[in-house]
């Protein structure tokens, strides 16, 4: 017999178990509070503060001039994929071929599910590091399969030990995810570290997913990427977009560069659940990728002395903050002002108008650690400043 809407359970029985069970983003929440608020200056946002680089502007305009607003290739325009494939050998040292190994996405959001998706089934465990972006354990647990995360701690400057990595591999662990520079610390990974999880990678026949989306920000301790040590590139996929480094995050265009049979599962969910990327956003990455190169590095220069402004702050009052030697993030300690950070950062926009996110939003052992911004003008960063050490002098 044909079930009614009226012999149904509550409406929602009807969502799958693994999408019910997901909780939402800490960070929404907080900033539907925000931007209720007048008066706050936001250190809680992570895109950049600049307008996208004018020339790049200016290649949408004739995009829509030239009345390009149709579709384009599932993978992306080729010409794109090209140019992705020469920047990634020229600043990352691993080749690839543009017809096969590459794909236009819809930011690095969209590679990133396509690729989780291609390759987990259910049961499968990735292995990941904590604080992390916070969509990560989102992702996997979307694709089915278990988030496994390791946790990066302020004494080793978060990054990752691979020792810490090949004690969570078990006869499930399928993929191993990385993002290095660190959305929310900032941390990066030596050439040495790289080079250990690759061994560890090849000896346990796991896939790396590498997120590099803040690499260009890296300001000390830059090396190639995982992709091209010893046999990695069969086993890594390399994702990347423009939306931090071109501050491009409206556009919505990012890529996967990796193996061809990955490459190609990714493309037949992305055909039949994107189509393409838009195509006025791919000519503007061209442009990004042909002519950007000045623009990117004054916004980076701009951040290195964000970075060096904030950190010193961080430092004259009694809360400790490693330096990040890249993205445009600090993750300093509150725990010496007796806060934990969920209380910390609602006080902190309470009391003195200045929203940071907590570091709950990033992993369960967040509650020590605020993240901080620091994509926004020098002005706004002493302001700041001054009110969360007026803050910390009176709570
Ligand atoms: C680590 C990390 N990966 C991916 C993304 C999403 O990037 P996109 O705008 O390319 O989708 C972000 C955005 O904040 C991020 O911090």
């Amino acid at each position: 017999m044909m079930k009614t809407m009226n012999d149904s359970k509550l409406p929602h029985s009807r969502v799958a178990k693994h999408i019910a069970s997901l909780p939402k983003s800490g960070i929404r929440d907080f900033f539907e509070l925000v931007m209720t608020m007048d008066d706050v200056i936001s250190l809680g946002v992570g895109e950049p503060d600049f307008v996208t680089p004018w020339g790049i502007r200016e290649a949408t305009i004739y995009s829509l001039e030239k009345g390009h607003t149709s579709y384009t290739s599932n993978l992306g325009l080729l010409s794109l994929r090209k140019a992705v494939c020469n920047y990634v050998e020229e600043n990352y040292s691993v080749a690839y071929d543009p017809v096969h190994e590459c794909i236009i996405t819809v930011g690095v959001s969209e590679a990133l599910d396509l690729i989780l998706r291609a390759l987990l089934e259910p049961g499968d465990e990735v292995v990941y590091h904590e604080p992390c972006y916070v969509s990560y354990p989102a992702c996997i647990q979307m694709a089915q399969a278990i988030p496994i995360p390791i946790q990066t701690v302020e004494q080793n400057n978060f990054s990752l030990n691979p020792s810490d990595l090949e004690q969570k591999i078990t006869s499930k662990t399928k993929v191993i995810l990385l993002n290095f520079p660190n959305n929310p610390t900032g941390a990066t990974l030596t050439y040495d570290q790289k080079s250990e999880i690759a061994k560890i990678a090849v000896a346990n026949d796991l896939v790396v997913i590498t997120d590099e989306i803040y690499s260009e920000l890296t300001y000390e301790n830059q090396s190639q990427s995982i992709a091209a040590f010893p046999g990695m590139k069969e086993r890594t996929v390399f994702l990347h977009g423009f939306s931090k480094a071109y501050a491009m995050t409206g556009y919505r265009i990012g890529y996967a560069c990796g193996p061809a049979d990955l490459i190609d599962a990714m493309m037949k969910i992305h055909q039949y659940s994107m189509l393409c990327a838009s195509i006025m956003g791919q000519e503007a990455a061209l442009e990004a990728l042909k002519h950007g190169k000045n623009d990117r590095e004054s916004m980076k220069n701009e951040y290195l002395m964000r970075r060096n402004l904030i950190v010193k702050r961080f430092n004259k009052l009694d809360l400790s903050c490693t330096n990040p030697q890249g993205a445009f993030y600090v993750y300093p300690n509150i725990s010496s002002t007796g806060l934990n950070s969920e209380s910390f950062a609602k006080r902190l926009l309470k009391e003195k108008s200045v929203a940071v996110v907590p570091g709950t939003a990033f992993g369960s052992d967040g509650r020590h650690h605020i993240r901080c911004s620091y994509a926004v003008s020098m002005d706004d960063i002493e302001e700041a400043m001054k009110r969360i050490s007026e803050f910390v002098s009176e709570v």
